[in-house]
């Protein structure tokens, strides 16, 4: 079957994020037939879409991934493109590693403590990019939690190779490339961890992230060979990294509108986990997600031929007036006195992670981003004059500057 290939897709790379949204104004529906490399695709939004895709009937994930991706982002034979039984079983691990209140914990202590262990060192430099501090703190806690081992030395290093991955699935030239040898680099580095660790020549903790990994056993009843389960290794650990792009937001939020610090500040929990969501609904990050039909379907009147895209609009979605009033308008305490459905609010896919494709790391990621956010807030620091525009034509989305603190201190 062939696959949809990124680089036939001028109009994605031309409009970013507003390629999806920009169709659906255009022609005054809600969903809109396009093309992306080179296939027919469906553009679909709005939580019964959701339900839609996340309907294994409807829509399959192997074979929707084109091989940039695969290749930068996620890894081959990652967790994200398999279905029915063989996902169940996969994500069964995920499950128990990432969504249990008893593993998130020690990570957001991890994330804290390396936090707090990196404020006086941005003190003593002056001047510091909020991204790329964020992306050494998480470095530093993934990797401790997961129990992959790591010297202080390599924290930078590890920390650029992580968000290299992220930074260049969605586009060409010299970001995609450094994304590939970034993942070639640490897969090779992961895959000879699982080896000693199943040879015995390193030790890691019981019940460890590169513990399980290491003895997790697929639907088939075989361990996963060193290649992939270094690729699952890294799809816990970059993504735990990645929260950086969601810290590097909380910053500009914080910058434009300071309002919101005094209370962020306060660590008001209920108030950390709006935000956490605001954040998440607010920026851009994920633009959308997508699989293949396995026969043909119709969704609102239109027909998707079998094998052809579905692609559902996460940013869009997150930014729909019929879900979010004042979309555009950045507002965390509209989460405060607000049940969010399972399909509603997208930044981490929808439904029933433990079960469908849904992001198993969106406990994690409110988790350590509330914690790491009321932290960011605390600080004594000025916004130097910089560069905070974020372009919606650049996937993944950042502030340009990466977020210039220049910082005094710590509450
Ligand atoms: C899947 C976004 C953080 C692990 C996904 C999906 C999205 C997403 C959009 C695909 C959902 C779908 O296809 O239905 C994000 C964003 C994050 C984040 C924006 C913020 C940084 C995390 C974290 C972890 C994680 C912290 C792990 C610690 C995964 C895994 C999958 C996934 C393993 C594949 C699930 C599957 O295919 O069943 N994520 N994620 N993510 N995410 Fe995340």
């Amino acid at each position: 079957m062939r696959r949809p290939r990124l680089e036939n897709s001028p109009l994605l790379f031309a409009k970013g994020y507003g390629w999806l949204p920009d169709a659906r104004r255009a022609r005054g529906r809600r969903t809109v037939a396009v093309r992306l490399g080179g296939l027919p695709a469906l553009g679909i939004q709005g939580p019964d879409a959701a339900r839609f895709l996340y309907d294994e009937d409807h829509v399959h994930r192997s074979h929707a991934i084109p091989e940039p991706v695969r290749g930068t982002l996620f890894g081959k034979g990652a967790v994200h493109t398999l279905d029915g039984q063989e996902h169940r079983t996969r994500k069964a691990m995920f499950v128990s590693l990432l969504m249990d209140h008893d593993r998130i914990a020690p990570l957001v202590d991890s994330a804290t403590a390396a936090w707090d262990a990196a404020v006086p060192g941005w003190v003593d430099r002056g001047e510091v990019v909020l991204f790329d501090e964020a992306a050494a703190v998480l470095t530093r806690a993934a990797c401790d939690w997961a129990g992959v081992p790591l010297t202080d030395d390599e924290v930078p290093s590890v920390a650029r190779d992580l968000t290299a991955m992220v930074d260049g699935f969605a586009t060409g030239g010299p970001r995609h490339w450094r994304a590939r040898r970034a993942r070639g680099r640490r897969q090779a580095e992961l895959s000879r961890l699982v080896a000693d660790v199943r040879s015995g020549a390193v030790a890691v903790p019981g019940g460890s992230v590169v513990d399980v990994v290491a003895r997790h056993r697929d639907a088939d009843g075989e361990r996963l060979d060193p290649h992939t389960a270094a690729v699952e290794l890294l799809n816990v650990i970059r993504p735990t990294v990645a929260i950086s792009w969601f810290l590097a937001f909380s910053g500009h939020a914080l910058a434009r509108w300071p309002q919101h610090g005094e209370r962020l500040a306060s660590a008001e929990p209920a108030f950390a986990e709006a935000w956490a969501h605001e954040v998440r609904r607010f920026y851009p990050f994920a633009p959308f997600i997508g699989g293949r039909a396995p026969r043909e379907v119709e969704w609102d009147g239109e027909r998707v031929p079998a094998h052809s895209m579905v692609l559902l609009d996460l940013y869009g979605q997150n930014h729909d007036p019929a879900l979010w009033g004042d979309p555009y308008t950045f507002r965390p305490e509209r989460f405060l006195d607000r049940e969010i459905g399972a399909f509603e609010l997208v930044p981490q896919g929808a439904g029933d992670p433990s079960t469908n494709h849904r992001c198993p790391g969106e406990q994690v990621t409110v988790a350590v981003l509330a914690a790491l956010a009321v932290r960011l807030a605390r600080l004594q620091a000025d916004v130097p004059a910089q560069d905070l525009s974020i372009s919606l034509r650049r996937i993944p989305a950042k502030p340009a500057s990466g977020v210039v603190l220049r910082v005094r201190g710590t509450d």
